[in-house]
């Protein structure tokens, strides 16, 4: 070491020390009452505590503890000190004015050249700040932890920096492979090239992005589920975007009980449904009723061909009322379920040999798809009967007219429900129609009732099943889930993979 660094005379470090801003005291090595004594203190510590330099020589460190002062960290002082080893630890101390603060500090020995403590030397720290805003961390870190919600926080380049709990078991996740990952390719951002764009301008420009949407893709599982998802920037003191948070919601299971519970309402529409059978039946009545009076007045007079003609008319009003009839039976038909556990590709296969006659006769092609994954159900299978009769009876009339006609019914497994999915390629349900399609009596073509939706609806829900339908020019899709086991099940050995 060059002389020139050497330091010989102790008035350079006292001068050192007296500048320095960490706190600093020398005692003497008697641990017991009156010491250890104060023999040097520089002026960061008697800024920090209150007291002045005189009011602190001879005196102990034991001045600045007070009623909320951990005994348990003195003791471990205590002990260290008495075994000549260094010691590090916080408590509650009080300035001269009593005023409590977070004292962090640190001791050490000071030994002589037998090897014996001749002194001690501690550097104290008032660290009360850190750790309020330690606490307040970690506090929010545990409330953000805790959160049923997904939380996951993005840089400006849209680097993932923190990703809670809730998100990473919605996602199937690790928090390694989520972090730095890009945002909007992370399980749950929207699917859409459109929606992203929109989102990235609507954030790019300082604004909060709010959406629902349906995506299929979560780590290793192909299903579909609908989030709520909002994403806000964050900012700096000085107003600058620095990061943005999302705080998302799996709404798929809200989605499916409130279109369980509107189904339910069906019974508040009483008024609706009457008015509608009021119509079904009254204008074939009318009609029959006006053909006999026909019939009647001109018995005598009338040509055959004409009687034969108003009776053909009645006999097609009277398979009207029988139509309606029918329908009307299979609502109340399977009014009270009983449903069993069934299998999918046994009872699909059954379903399709006894569809797929009268598919043939209306040139439509019937496919079917059975997912590995899908194995069992649990419904009325006379009902779920009906409900996929009604669906591929809609199919077929949706596909006439159309050159290529095709039907699919795939089964799939979504967690702990098996979807059924019946699909056709025709031109689609208008989007001014869509919302009304499950109402009862509504239809857009002659002839139908307008009663297989609301049925299909009505059954499902009585098997705790939901129906959904999406629609485009591509076709149209109706999408059942219903449970996969019997849910007044308990215990179990059940698989809870999805
Ligand atoms: C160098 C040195 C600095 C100390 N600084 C503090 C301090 O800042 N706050 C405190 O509560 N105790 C401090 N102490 C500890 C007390 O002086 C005393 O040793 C402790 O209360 C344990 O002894 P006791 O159990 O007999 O009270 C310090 C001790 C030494 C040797």
């Amino acid at each position: 070491m060059p002389s020139s660094l050497l330091i010989d005379t102790p008035e350079l470090l006292i001068a050192a020390l007296q500048r320095l801003h960490e706190a600093f005291i020398v005692t003497d090595a008697d641990l017991d009452e009156p010491g250890p004594r104060i023999l040097y203190a520089n002026p960061a510590f008697t800024k920090m505590t209150g007291y002045t330099w005189p009011e602190l020589v001879g005196r102990t460190p034991r001045i600045l503890q007070g009623p909320e002062t951990d005994h348990r960290v003195l003791k471990n002082l205590r002990s260290c000190l008495e075994l000549g080893e260094t010691f590090e630890g916080e408590t509650f101390n009080y300035r001269k004015d009593g005023a409590r603060f977070v004292m962090r500090w640190y001791i050490e020995p000071i030994r002589n050249a037998a090897g014996e403590i001749t002194h001690f030397f501690g550097i104290q720290r008032d660290v009360t700040a850190e750790v309020e805003k330690n606490r307040q961390q970690r506090a929010l870190d545990q409330a953000i932890g805790q959160l049923t919600d997904s939380v996951v926080l993005f840089d400006r380049t849209g680097r993932v920096r923190y990703a809670n709990e809730a998100y990473l078991e919605w996602s199937d996740g690790l928090q390694q492979v989520a972090i730095g990952q890009l945002a909007w390719k992370l399980p749950g951002a929207p699917e859409r090239v459109t929606e992203l764009h929109w989102a990235r301008k609507m954030l790019g420009s300082g604004r909060e992005w709010r959406r629902t949407y349906p995506v299929q893709q979560r780590r290793g599982v192909a299903e579909r589920r609908f989030v709520s998802v909002t994403v806000s920037p964050i900012r700096d003191r000085a107003g600058n975007m620095v990061e943005f948070v999302a705080v998302g919601r799996d709404v798929t299971e809200r989605r499916r009980l409130e279109s369980i519970a509107e189904a339910h309402n069906f019974h508040d529409h009483l008024g609706v449904v009457f008015s509608g059978i009021r119509h079904e039946l009254g204008n074939p009545i009318n009609s029959v009723k006006a053909a006999l009076q026909v019939l009647s007045d001109g018995f005598q007079t009338l040509p055959l061909a004409k009687v034969l003609s108003y009776l053909g008319r009645m006999g097609e009003e009277l398979g009207r009322v029988e139509y309606l009839l029918r329908s009307l039976r299979s609502y109340s038909l399977y009014d009270e379920p009983r449903p069993e556990l069934i299998d999918v590709e046994a009872f699909l296969a059954r379903f399709k040999l006894l569809a797929e006659s009268e598919c043939e006769r209306q040139g439509v092609q019937l496919e079917m798809t059975v997912s590995d994954r899908a194995d069992t159900l649990w419904a009325d299978p006379q009902a779920l009967h009906q409900v996929l009769l009604n669906l591929i009876g809609n199919a077929m009339v949706a596909l006439e007219g159309s050159a290529s006609r095709q039907v699919e019914l795939e089964a799939d497994r979504q967690g702990e429900h098996t979807l059924l999915v019946v699909r056709d390629n025709g031109p689609g349900i208008p989007p001014d129609h869509l919302p009304h399609v499950f109402k009862p009596f509504y239809t857009t073509r002659t002839g139908g009732t307008g009663l297989g939706l609301a049925i299909s609806r009505h059954l499902l829900s009585l098997m705790r099943g939901s129906i959904d339908l999406n629609s485009s020019s591509a076709g149209t899709e109706a999408r059942i889930l219903l449970d996969r086991q019997d849910p007044t099940r308990f215990g179990g050995d059940e698989d809870s993979t999805p």
